[in-house]
């Protein structure tokens, strides 16, 4: 399963980048906000940083509109995703930059028949936010499974990119389902290395290390 960073920061993404665990970048306009950076530079330097897709999203809410930002942002680099709503018109926006080789990231996806819509417009990914979901009570993974079964009933090659990840949790879950891609915040990824057997061991051999009174270097 590949792991995209959710964040536009991009001291956070260049200490990731470091591990090889970042295999792309997702930003939203609230993530832009929180960066406090101009969307077309700071997305410049993330692209210029990492070599998978980042994804950069629209903000108009008119077909026209939206395809000429779109055309915009893939400008940036050639690893861009413009990201679209899942809306009429982030669809017919999907199937015209789609169709002008542009990768496209359809989001804000919470049911599985947004999903094949998505699919059906040549979406690069989905982004069904599972997260939004747990929080009014609904089963976001139980989301990632249908999609996953329908996408693959089909054989479509729109890739399910697990987004709104809170938890480690949801990481193990989408792997399980077979999802394609999880983007998660920093600190979800980070925790991904954390169990407390691991710190107890470690602490346990470096204390009999010290006792060796040897040196490896
Ligand atoms: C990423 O593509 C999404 O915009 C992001 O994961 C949303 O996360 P949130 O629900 O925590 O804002």
């Amino acid at each position: 399963m590949k792991f995209f960073v959710d964040t536009a920061d991009i001291e956070a993404i260049a200490e990731l980048n470091e591990t090889g665990m970042v295999d792309g970048v997702t930003t939203n306009p609230s993530l832009i906000l929180k960066s406090g950076r101009d969307i077309l530079e700071v997305t410049k330097e993330i692209c210029a940083l990492v070599k998978g897709p980042v994804s950069a999203e629209v903000v108009a809410t008119e077909a026209e509109e939206m395809i000429k930002e779109g055309r915009k942002l893939a400008e940036i680099a050639e690893n861009i995703a413009v990201k679209v709503p899942l809306t009429w018109a982030g669809l017919k926006t999907c199937k015209t930059l789609t169709d002008e080789g542009t990768m496209v990231n359809v989001t804000l996806c919470f049911s599985a028949n947004q999903a094949l819509l998505a699919a059906k417009a040549g979406a690069t990914f989905i982004s069904p936010f599972v997260g939004r979901m747990d929080d009014i009570n609904l089963d976001g993974m139980e989301l990632i499974s249908d999609i996953r079964t329908i996408y693959d009933n089909y054989a479509f090659e729109t890739e399910i990119l697990v987004a709104s990840v809170r938890s480690v949790n949801h990481v193990t879950e989408s792997a399980l389902i077979g999802a394609d891609i999880c983007t998660a915040p920093p600190k979800v990824l980070k925790k991904l290395a954390d169990h407390p057997l691991t710190d107890k061991g470690l602490a346990a051999f470096l204390a009999d290390w010290a006792k060796t009174g040897q040196q490896i270097l």
